[in-house]
C-alpha cells in the first residue's frame, strides 16, 4: 500500500526530493526537503502526532519512533537518513486490533499523568524488552534514562515494565503478539 504526500516547499534552501518512508507497515512517497526532522514529517505531513516535540535536541526522548527495531530520536533524525527503514510510531504498535502488552501494562498500572512523554515512553519500552525480556532494574534505569518524564512517574513505568515483560513471556508461549517491532 503507497500513499503520496506532496507539495511540502523546500525548507531552509535545501532542494526538495521524494523520499520513501514505510511507517507501520505503509509506504509514503513524501516530496520534501531530505534535510527535515523526521519527527517533522512524521507529525506534519503523515498526521502521525504521537511522537511529540520536547527539547528538539535529542535529550528528552518524547519524539522516540522505532528505526528498524531501534528507539530513535527523530527530532535529531534526518528523514533522509530513514528512508525505506522499517519505522514504528506509537499508532502503529497494536497489532489486530489488540494494544501491544507495553500499552497494556501502562493502562493497567495507570502510569500516565499529562501522558506527553507516553508514546516516547512504550516505544523505548518495547525495545528494551525485545533486547531483555527480563530486564533487571539496572538495565530499566540505563535504558530508559533518555526519557524524560516531567510528571515523574518513574516508579510505575518500572511496574508497567515488570508486568509488560510477564505479559510478553506469556503470549510469545502462546505464540501471540510478540512485539513484532
Ligand atoms: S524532542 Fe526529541 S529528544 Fe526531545
Ligand atoms: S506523564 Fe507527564 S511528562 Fe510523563
Amino acid at each position: 500500500m503507497a500513499e503520496t504526500r506532496g507539495a511540502q516547499p523546500a525548507i531552509s534552501g535545501a532542494r526538495a526530493e521524494v523520499v520513501e518512508l514505510r511507517v507501520n507497515g505503509i509506504r509514503h512517497s513524501v516530496h520534501t526537503s531530505p534535510e527535515r526532522s523526521l519527527l517533522s514529517v512524521l507529525r506534519e505531513d503523515l498526521d502521525l502526532t504521537g511522537a511529540k516535540y520536547g527539547c528538539g535536541e535529542g535529550q528528552c526522548g518524547a519524539c522516540t519512533v522505532l528505526v528498524d527495531g531501534q528507539p530513535v530520536r527523530s527530532c535529531i533524525t534526518r528523514v533522509s537518513a530513514v528512508a525505506r527503514k522499517k519505522i514504528t510510531t506509537i499508532e502503529g504498535l497494536a497489532k489486530n486490533g489488540r494494544l501491544h502488552p507495553v500499552q497494556e501494562a501502562f493502562l493497567e498500572v495507570d502510569v500516565m499523568q499529562c501522558g506527553y512523554c507516553t508514546p516516547g515512553m512504550i516505544l523505548s519500552a518495547v525495545a528494551l524488552l525485545k533486547k531483555h525480556p527480563h530486564p533487571s532494574d539496572e538495565e530499566i534505569e540505563r535504558s530508559m534514562e533518555g526519557n524524560v518524564c516531567r510528571c515523574g512517574t518513574y516508579p510505575r513505568i518500572r511496574a508497567a515494565l515488570r508486568i509488560a515483560a510477564q505479559k510478553m513471556e506469556l503470549l510469545s508461549k502462546e505464540g501471540g503478539h510478540a512485539a513484532g517491532t
